[in-house]
């Protein structure tokens, strides 16, 4: 099984790092292959709402988002980690965000499970959790819990070590969505996916 990781932060071996390198610990004792790809410190622009990645099945713009697609049509999980910048998700994560889930609008993400958590000094995490949230509500994806709410504590390079809780809910988190993703293999195998029915757009000039 595989989880792939997604690092807002710009920063190598911030706190949004240390808190995705304590879920890995967890993942890889569990015998869950981990990627991570970080994306803070790369020039990620906007979508620009061409929908031609509804032509493509890609976007236009052929960068980490085009390179990270492949990488999450074979994940079992996705963890999304964001540093908060001014009470929400840092902009480049969101930018990435809202490409990568756009422009897969064809690759069912149906029961890969999901988990989003924040980073901050202080303030902010749970409204950033709830922005994470919802890439995974709108796609089918269940969203894994943990103990307490998503977030890890610091401000400079490395604080979050000092954060025992925060990072002891990065470790139930994992555990939980370990949990998650092996019950989802079991039931796909068992039961197979819950059937879909062709999409109704709302189109209220008939
Ligand atoms: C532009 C900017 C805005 C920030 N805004 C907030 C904020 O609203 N609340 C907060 O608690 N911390 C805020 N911070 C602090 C970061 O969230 C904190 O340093 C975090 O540990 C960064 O994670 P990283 O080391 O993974 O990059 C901000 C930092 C920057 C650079």
């Amino acid at each position: 099984m595989k989880a792939l990781m997604i690092n807002g932060s710009p920063r190598r071996g911030g706190n949004t790092s240390i808190a995705l390198a304590e879920m890995e610990k967890v993942f890889a004792a569990e015998g869950i292959d981990v990627e991570t790809v970080q994306v803070g410190h790369r020039d990620i622009r906007g979508c620009i709402s061409c929908y031609k990645c509804f032509e493509r099945g890609k976007c236009v713009f052929d960068d980490l988002v085009n390179e990270t697609a492949p990488k999450l049509d074979e994940a079992d999980g996705l963890v999304v980690g964001a540093p908060v910048y001014y009470g929400s998700a840092n902009a480049t994560v969101i930018a990435f965000l809202d490409r990568l889930f756009y422009s897969t609008g064809r690759m069912d993400k149906t029961m890969k499970v999901g988990a989003g958590i924040a980073v901050a000094r202080r303030g902010g995490t749970s409204a950033t959790w709830d922005e994470l949230n919802k890439y995974f509500a709108i796609s089918g994806i269940p969203i894994a819990s943990g103990q307490y709410w998503n977030g890890v504590f610091g401000r400079e390079r490395g604080e979050a070590r000092a954060d025992a809780e925060g990072l002891q809910q990065m470790r139930a988190l994992a555990r939980n969505m370990a949990f998650l993703m092996k019950s989802v293999e079991w039931g796909k195998r068992e039961l197979g996916l819950p059937e879909k029915e062709p999409f109704e757009r709302m189109n209220f000039i008939r």
